[in-house]
């Protein structure tokens, strides 16, 4: 029989994505299912996802769930086994999931994903019958409440639970007073529970009562254990080190797939690159850039955040520029950034290319066309676009943290003569560092020789699910078979 997981999570690709969390809450179920382990997706009924399932099948209704009536419906989306809370009082609203109007995160979201969470408690403890699963993975803040809602219940069923933190940076901190709202006890509110600064943490709740709590690479595992990347939790996270381990994220390489991708002009190959030129043309042409197959072409996708250390390319960009390099951003996020590339591209027409939005496809053409992909962050859990990256042949540039340390290995002078460099990192997180960083780059791309090898290594690493599906398959196996281990 395969073991059953119930993945409690707020974003699914290609239902509803404000991020990473999407693509590997889209991607793990199919990769799990290949070590024979059952996924179904808990996630709220935003009208995307109410348009995919339609009516689906209703397994349980609630009279009362947060303030409004709930059903919980159970569904299919491609190949994803889905239970959909339809709750429209909480999520029948159009765009992103977690903000309103003026982009202010919506007051009540404690109550939406308290009830996301206190539904996944429910399913646990066998409120389905017909379905239970062995184990539940909770992902992030947003489902952080389901072991605390296990916890406080003391239910008689109580499958292990993992929490998954793809973001710490995303807690989930509110007023105290909603405790009884949410429907927990008094009592939670302590140090033992889930008291936060005189507030409470719905990750908090996540990190205390989970069995074991994993993040997304193994760096970024130790980083949260330290005051300089814990973000108030380390102690918490420090005292949970038995518990916490780091599983390095995978892309879905169907999707990411250069030889057979729909959305790039040119397929290409480690065995024959030459079809990135078209790539690298369409991209120029796309961008307004100058038609120079000969220009050192750098790209960078995403959130513009704080995170993401976009301000430290900012910096760096007159250097880059002064070399003849070319640069595309497609991104949106912080207004003042949005404003300052635009404006870097208005100032520089023909030399740098801006995109302010959100692009499946043009992402795609961005990672084919592109000759170098950087990601400058300050901290990065794990990040998934230089792993596109290493995919595409586009080398990356990236700062040493979290699991861009972990996935790129620098073109040191020692790598590069042991021919298995993939790319190029730079620390600390600064301008100076960063233009230094993306300097040797262009150097080397002067070197064609040596710049195909790199690409080719980038292309040869493993970036599927499979290692890291093994995994998490035998954590579950491990906290099932011994459930206090
Ligand atoms: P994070 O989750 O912190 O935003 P990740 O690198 O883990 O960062 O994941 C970001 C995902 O979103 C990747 O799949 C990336 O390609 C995609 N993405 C981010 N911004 C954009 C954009 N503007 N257009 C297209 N895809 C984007
Ligand atoms: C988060 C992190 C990112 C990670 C993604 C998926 O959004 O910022 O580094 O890749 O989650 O785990």
């Amino acid at each position: 029989m395969p073991l059953q997981l119930l993945s409690v999570t707020s974003e699914v690709y290609p239902l509803i994505k404000t991020g990473g969390l999407a693509d590997v809450a889209g991607a793990l179920p199919a990769a799990l299912a290949r070590q024979d382990i059952t996924v179904t997706t808990l996630m709220p009924g935003y009208p995307a996802v109410m348009q995919a399932i339609g009516e689906g099948v209703p397994v349980r209704r609630y009279a009362n769930l947060m303030g409004g009536p709930g059903t919980l419906r159970r569904g299919r989306a491609g190949e994803l086994e889905l239970l959909v809370l339809d709750a429209p009082h909480l999520f029948a609203r159009e765009g992103n999931p977690y903000l309103g109007p003026h982009g202010r995160d919506w007051p009540d979201n404690p109550l939406r994903f308290a009830a996301l969470s206190r539904v996944a408690a429910d399913i646990a403890e066998g409120a389905l019958g017909s379905y239970a699963p062995d184990v539940v993975q909770a992902h992030d803040w947003q489902a952080g409440l389901t072991p605390a809602y296990l916890h406080y219940n003391r239910p008689a069923r109580r499958p292990p639970v993992v929490t998954t933190i793809h973001n710490l940076a995303f807690q989930g901190v509110f007023p105290a007073y909603l405790l009884g709202t949410l429907g927990l006890p008094a009592e939670a509110f302590s140090l033992e529970g889930l008291e936060y600064f005189g507030a409470i943490s719905f990750l908090k709740g996540g990190i205390l009562f989970a069995d074991h709590v994993t993040t997304v690479s193994p760096s970024y595992a130790r980083e949260i254990t330290t005051a300089e990347g814990g973000m108030g939790l380390e102690g918490l996270l420090g005292g949970r080190a038995r518990d916490l381990s780091g599983i390095l994220n995978g892309i879905d390489t169907g999707v990411w797939d250069p030889a057979h991708d729909p959305l790039i002009p040119s397929a290409f190959s480690a065995d024959d690159l030459s079809g990135r030129a078209a790539d690298k043309a369409a991209l120029q042409a796309v961008f307004g850039l100058d038609p120079a197959p000969e220009a050192f072409l750098v790209a960078s996708i995403g959130r513009l955040t704080e995170q993401k250390g976009l301000d430290l390319l900012l910096g760096a960009l007159p250097d880059l520029l002064g070399e003849g390099a070319q640069f595309v951003l497609l991104g949106s996020g912080d207004p003042a950034l949005e404003a300052a590339f635009t404006a870097a591209a208005e100032s520089h027409p023909g030399q740098v290319g801006c995109r302010i939005g959100y692009d499946e496809a043009l992402a795609h053409l961005l990672q084919a066309g592109a000759d170098a992909l950087v990601v400058p962050s300050r901290f990065e859990p794990c990040g998934l676009t230089q792993l596109c990256a290493l995919r595409y042949g586009a080398v990356p540039v990236v700062s040493r943290v979290g699991g861009l340390a972990d996935t790129v290995i620098d073109a040191s002078p020692v790598a590069l003569r042991q021919g298995v460099a993939t790319g190029f990192q730079f620390v600390p997180s600064s301008s100076a560092m960063l233009s230094d960083a993306l300097r040797r780059a262009a150097a080397l791309f002067r070197e064609p020789e040596g710049w195909a090898r790199v690409q080719q290594n980038g292309m040869a690493t493993d970036v599927s699910w499979g290692s890291a599906a093994k995994e998490y398959a035998a954590l579950f196996r491990r906290l099932v078979s011994s459930p206090s281990a």
